[in-house]
């Protein structure tokens, strides 16, 4: 039983996603998917045929919003003013845009406090949540009682995202998109990706996910 919070952050292709739900439900934990929700809000801006460069109005898109998520590791739900995105929100429209609407600051100030009250909640609830993003051991949760920072080769990345994916992407066009993403989420001045400094960093390139698992259950125990 986990109680407190597991920090979960990195670039994309990881395994993050994947890891930080069996984590959660190992753990008979909640979990938080934050990406999840910039990429409802991303949604919400381009529904709205708002410029995502144009910062103003992707913010008042994004205070107008109204976004429900799941906090169970096995429900992956995701509801934008009632509807059911889970699926849209994973499109390639979405993810072109994400970045730009996620280093708003007043987008990522409106997210993180909603972040924030279901991370108290939860804990309220059933006492442990794994949260995973990019900025969730740095900003929203730096007291966390575990921060993991998962790595992996760029190449493995792409791989994996390739794998997900199901369409026509060559690995290669995943690379590249991968990499610009990771460019631009570390490289904005709003709660940039990067490790926190007490975070464990856990280089994922060699493992499975019943390895990442393992290493990421030891740690916990340790602490417990
Ligand atoms: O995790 P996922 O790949 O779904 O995240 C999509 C995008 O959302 C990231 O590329 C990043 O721009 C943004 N994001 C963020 N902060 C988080 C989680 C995601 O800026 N905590």
């Amino acid at each position: 039983q986990l109680r407190g919070v597991v920090a979960m952050d990195g670039p994309s292709g990881t395994g993050k996603s994947t890891v930080a739900r069996r984590l959660a439900s190992t753990l008979g934990a909640g979990y938080l998917d934050t990406g999840a929700m910039y990429r409802a809000a991303t949604l919400s801006v381009l529904r709205a045929r708002v410029d995502v460069t144009d910062a103003e109005m992707t913010a008042t898109v994004v205070e107008r919003m109204r976004l429900e998520i799941s906090d169970e590791p096995g429900v992956a739900a995701v509801h934008l003013d009632g509807e059911d995105v889970a699926v849209e929100i994973r499109g390639p429209e979405v993810t072109t845009a994400v970045s730009a609407v996620s280093a708003v600051p007043r987008v990522r100030e409106l997210l993180c406090d909603q972040q924030r009250a279901i991370i108290e909640r939860v804990l309220d609830d059933r006492g442990g949540i794994v949260v995973e993003g990019r900025d969730i051991g740095t900003v929203v949760a730096p007291d966390a009682e575990l921060k993991v920072y998962l790595t992996a080769s760029p190449d493995a990345r792409a791989r994996r995202r390739a794998t997900q994916d199901g369409r026509l992407s060559t690995v290669d066009a995943v690379l590249a998109d991968v990499e610009r993403r990771d460019r631009l989420d570390s490289s904005r001045a709003a709660a940039p990706l990067r490790r926190a400094d007490d975070a464990i960093e856990l280089d994922t390139t060699a493992l499975d996910v019943d390895g990442v698992l393992a290493a990421l259950l030891s740690n916990v125990d340790e602490r417990g």
